[in-house]
């Protein structure tokens, strides 16, 4: 069995001998070492590349969060964990900006620990793995031969951080600006509430649809989409969460090829899971609207996802967006570039008036408030899905980046 090697770190001999036996009866970890300060940790880890160190934040000689940020350089197949006491919330922020990639907050038990172990060692690893076959992350740049129909999928492995809110306006903004064919798919079947949101009535949801026939076609496809008053389609999720499992990755595969075949763009809102459905999404779009806030869990989510998607050679699709940007939870927007090693294509602020009562009243925003701040970040950002004008007439390219700023496209 390949065992996770660890290297403990802590200035405290007790704390780790505690960690010590915390992780004796785990076969698949093995402690490689064990440091008591920042400068040891920095050589050890350098000799040994251990998997994962785990490391305290406060120590006499060079704290945690320093030595992280060398580990992280240099030596970035190794993953620091951070260690830290409950009420150190400033130091854990700072320890994610400087590159470790997950934290424990004592007291932990030994399934915590070696959970958390286990999680970032085998992520590492895979990236190893991949290390010489992947492409380095491009996270903005368009690709040059771009194909006009387009799957744009909006995700995040967090809840609550304005998927829906976010997949519902830039697809509105899109069909009522563009004039182009705008589909939308709810993927969150167990608990989706795009109907919600646009004040849609379905007759019937992707699990009706997966059980009429065997061959998936796309008038039966179309006859399932619901239509929005601003033109864009509406695939909903089942009413009961239950119905869910009936869809499987290959109907959302076939559903979405389908539907990129008819629709100009294909906006697929999503549950916050890397599962079978969603991946299937991600691998048919052209774009993952990988979604976050500005609070350390989100951080450590977009982290790992962005990890994740590295290691599926997905990365290279997303495009970052900051939603809620204004609500400030103590994390600098440059700390959060730093820790994500990339900047947001779109940033959208936190504006509570304007969008709870469009979630409330089933209008969204860029219908009723096109001209607020969030209204225009959200046309700002739908305008990067316009494929690039290739061999255009400059001047009409610049004109046209004129009209840009008033309309989507
Ligand atoms: N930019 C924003 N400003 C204010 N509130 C927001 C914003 N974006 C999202 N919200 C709030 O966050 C809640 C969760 O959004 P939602 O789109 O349902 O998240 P998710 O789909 O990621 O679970 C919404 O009900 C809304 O109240
Ligand atoms: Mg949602």
């Amino acid at each position: 069995m390949s065992q996770t090697s660890v290297l403990v770190v802590d200035d405290i001999a007790n704390v780790r001998e505690d960690i010590k036996r915390l992780l004796y009866f785990e076969e698949d970890i093995a402690v490689v070492g064990e440091a008591s300060g920042g400068h040891e940790a920095i050589l050890l880890a350098e000799d040994l590349k251990p998997d994962v160190v785990l490391m305290d934040v406060n120590m006499p000689d060079m704290d945690g969060i320093t030595a992280s940020e060398a580990i992280a350089n240099k030596i970035p197949e190794t993953a620091v964990v951070i260690i830290s006491i409950q009420g150190e919330p400033e130091y854990l922020r700072k320890a994610m900006a400087a590159g470790a990639r997950d934290y424990l907050v004592k007291p932990f038990s030994s399934s915590e620990l070696a959970g958390a172990i286990r999680r970032v060692g085998k992520l590492y690893k895979m990236r190893a793995t991949h290390a010489t076959t992947v492409p380095p992350v491009s996270i903005t740049k368009p690709e040059p031969d771009a194909p006009k129909n387009k799957v744009i999928v909006v995700f995040s492995s967090k809840g609550g951080v304005g998927k829906t809110v976010i997949s519902c306006n830039l697809a509105v903004c899109m069909a009522q600006e563009s004039r182009k064919k705008v589909a939308l798919v709810d993927l969150n079947l167990q608990s989706g509430d795009v109907t919600v949101m646009l004040n849609l009535s379905p007759k019937g949801s992707i699990a009706e649809l997966v059980q009429e026939e065997d061959r998936m076609e796309y008038s039966l496809v179309n006859s399932y989409m619901v239509p929005h008053m601003s033109g864009l389609k509406v695939l909903p999720a089942p009413l009961h969460p239950e119905q869910a499992e009936v869809v499987t990755a290959a109907h959302v595969e076939a559903i979405l090829t389908l539907l990129k075949d008819h629709y100009d763009y294909v906006i697929v809102d999503t549950s916050p899971f890397f599962n079978d459905l969603n991946l299937s999404a991600m691998e048919m779009a052209n774009d993952i609207v990988l979604t976050f806030t500005r609070d350390l869990p989100a951080m450590k989510h977009t982290r790992t996802a962005l990890d994740v998607l590295d290691t599926l050679n997905l990365s290279k699709k997303v495009k970052l967006l900051l939603n809620q940007s204004t609500l400030d939870y103590g994390i600098k927007i440059s700390d959060l570039e730093k820790s994500l090693n990339a900047s947001p294509a779109g940033i959208l602020p936190y504006d509570e008036k304007i969008v709870l009562s469009s979630i409330n009243k089933g209008r969204p925003f860029i219908m009723t408030h096109i001209n607020s701040k969030t209204g225009q970040a959200i046309r700002n950002f739908a305008r990067q899905f316009e494929p690039a004008q290739s061999g255009a007439d400059p001047e009409i390219k610049k004109k046209k980046s004129i009209i840009g700023k008033f309309f989507c496209f």
